[in-house]
């Protein structure tokens, strides 16, 4: 499906009826990396909303104009659009970022926060140097340089050993994304400033997921990061990498329904927008 948000057409799946989750992609990907978790968590009596981000799988991509802030207005929008004053929002990686934007500036709209394979922390400069480095590739039509420095850290050992298919399926999903949206994405996640300090103020029900093999966000990080948070729980999914939500599934899956059934609470609250 596809709407018109902020002047650009985004494209969407929406299945199921209940207490509404958004799910959010990670770099360099697109909302079909969530197709396990549509389908478990609405045959569970939840609405699953899953949006490419601008710039991403089948979603429009503008030449310029993307940040954090414009990536949370446009999920902000898409959920007004359908009628969802408030959700349960899982970002995973770069969604996560988005995630943290949205709770500084649109909390009211955020049942419960589930931040999945992500971190609380800005680039240093070495992160935002290769990030330019990686968007002057791109511009110069080396765009397979992205895809060189992300696919091959993306799985479990493992899983790279025994779902290849599910590798290349991933590659495949990295190739869809747009010129623009790889640039506008490495630019906007170089911007993101740093709220490790600052999740002491998101009092939002929270959960914090990790993969025990991921090596993008080690799982010695998710710990303190949901201890810095007020109102969280957290579970590491074994045998997983950074693509956990595909690599297992089913665990991934408990993990996320026991938090989407803790927060059921919240959707009473007053749909106030903010
Ligand atoms: C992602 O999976 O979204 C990326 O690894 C995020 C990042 O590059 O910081």
């Amino acid at each position: 499906m596809h709407a018109k948000i902020n002047d650009i057409q985004l494209a969407y799946t929406d299945e199921g009826n209940g207490p509404a989750l958004v799910l959010i992609h990670g770099f360099p990907l697109c909302r079909t990396m969530w197709q396990p978790q549509v389908v478990a968590l609405s045959a569970a009596g939840f609405r699953v909303v899953a949006p490419d981000l601008r710039g991403f799988g089948e979603s429009e991509a503008p030449r310029s104009g993307y940040s954090m802030d414009r990536f949370a207005d446009d999920i902000v929008e898409l959920m007004t659009y359908l009628g969802i004053g408030r959700a349960v929002v899982g970002g995973m990686s770069m969604g996560g970022y988005v995630l943290l934007n949205l709770l500084e500036r649109h909390s009211r709209r955020v049942a419960g926060a589930a931040f999945l394979l992500t971190r609380c922390n800005a680039d240093d400069a070495a992160g935002k140097a290769r990030r330019a480095e990686l968007a002057q590739l791109v511009r110069q039509g080396k765009r397979s340089a992205v895809e060189g420095a992300f696919a091959d850290i993306l799985f479990a050992p493992s899983t790279s050993a025994e779902q290849p298919q599910l590798v290349d399926t991933v590659r495949s999903w990295m190739r869809k994304t747009s010129d623009a949206g790889l640039i506008g994405a490495l630019e906007a996640m170089a911007a993101r400033p740093d709220y490790c300090d600052r999740l002491g103020e998101f009092s939002t029900p929270a959960l914090v997921m990790g993969g025990a093999e991921d090596r993008i966000v080690p799982q010695e990080t998710i710990a303190p990061f949901a201890a810095a948070l007020p109102n969280s729980s957290s579970c590491i999914i074994p045998k997983a990498g950074h693509m956990a939500n595909l690599e297992q599934p089913q665990a991934f899956n408990t993990c996320l329904m026991d938090f989407m059934r803790l927060c059921s609470q919240a959707f009473d609250a007053p749909r106030n927008d903010s």
